[in-house]
């Protein structure tokens, strides 16, 4: 039932982070596996790992912004596999300031990567699942979606969007059998953490979430289930949504943040 055997999978900033858990993930349930990233160097090392799953995988630079570069990665996957079965919209960015500080580029650059990047591979594989009969999509949004944030406004409203997108999609696609869902994940200390990290030390504001000690802490007294995310649980939750177990399941947005977030 959650076997993906004689599947194949395109995985958008798969090199590294959450990206590389559902890689692997989708890997060990049996599928291929064409990992896109802008960074290629990542995405080297983790096609290694796919390789040690019995896998067979293609590695492609891509620019999710750049719908040439969509196009050339789309072709390459289904030139290498035949075609494609499942496409992950995982890559994503976090703001460079914060609060009063974001700027319009802060703007641009969250809704370039998080919201149209999810719509320029779509919209580039829309053609190829109507052919095929059917398909499946699964967007990374992120708990931050679910309500506004203090201080991370512009990625928080970039992935209410790509929830939003989420729901469009599966209305337009569910007649040519598109599952359209998203996964939203709550807390994982990833690069993109690592980030924040910078952009949060010295800010005086009580959200102080980008260290790990504040981040160990927040989860303490917000989370549950009272333990951080990884990689791997997102990638399961993903592979459950692309399997036949699901496959009534569309236009839904699941949290898997060890219930920080009810709704
Ligand atoms: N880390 C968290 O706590 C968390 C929580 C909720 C949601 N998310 C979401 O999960 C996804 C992955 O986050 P992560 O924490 O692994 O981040 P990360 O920064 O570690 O990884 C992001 C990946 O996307 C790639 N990427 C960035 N811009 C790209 C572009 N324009 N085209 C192609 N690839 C690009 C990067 O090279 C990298 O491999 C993102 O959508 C993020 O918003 C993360």
């Amino acid at each position: 039932m959650f076997r993906l055997d004689g599947k194949t999978a395109l995985v958008t900033g798969g090199g590294r982070g959450i990206g590389r858990g559902i890689v692997l993930a989708l890997a060990q349930a049996g599928a291929d596996v064409a990992i896109a990233d802008i960074d290629q160097g990542s995405a080297d090392s983790t096609a290694k790992e796919v390789e040690a799953c019995g896998r067979q995988v293609l590695v492609t630079r891509l620019d999710v912004t750049d719908p040439e570069s969509v196009r050339e990665a789309v072709a390459a996957a289904i030139g290498r596999f035949g075609g494609i079965d499942i496409l992950v919209n995982n890559a994503g960015v976090v703001q460079d300031h914060i609060g009063a500080a974001v700027t319009e580029a802060d703007f641009d650059r969250c809704y370039a990567v998080n919201v149209k990047g999810i719509w320029n591979l779509s919209a580039a594989l829309r053609p190829h699942f109507r052919e095929r009969g059917g398909g499946k999509i699964v967007n990374i949004a992120s708990i931050a979606g679910r309500r506004g944030d203090n201080g991370l406004t512009p990625y928080s409203a970039s992935k209410a969007a790509a929830i939003s997108l989420t729901q469009s999609l599966a209305f337009e696609l569910g007649r040519h059998d598109v599952n359209v869902n998203a996964v939203c994940p709550g807390l994982l200390w990833t690069p993109m953490w690592e980030k924040l990290e910078g952009i949060f030390r010295g800010d005086a504001s009580p959200q102080v979430v980008g260290e790990r000690a504040a981040f160990d802490a927040y989860i303490q007294a917000n989370c549950p289930l009272r333990r951080e995310q990884t990689p791997e649980d997102i990638g399961h939750a993903v592979v459950f949504l692309v399997s036949e177990a699901a496959r009534n399941i569309t236009g839904q947005a699941l949290n898997v943040d060890g219930g920080i977030q009810m709704y």
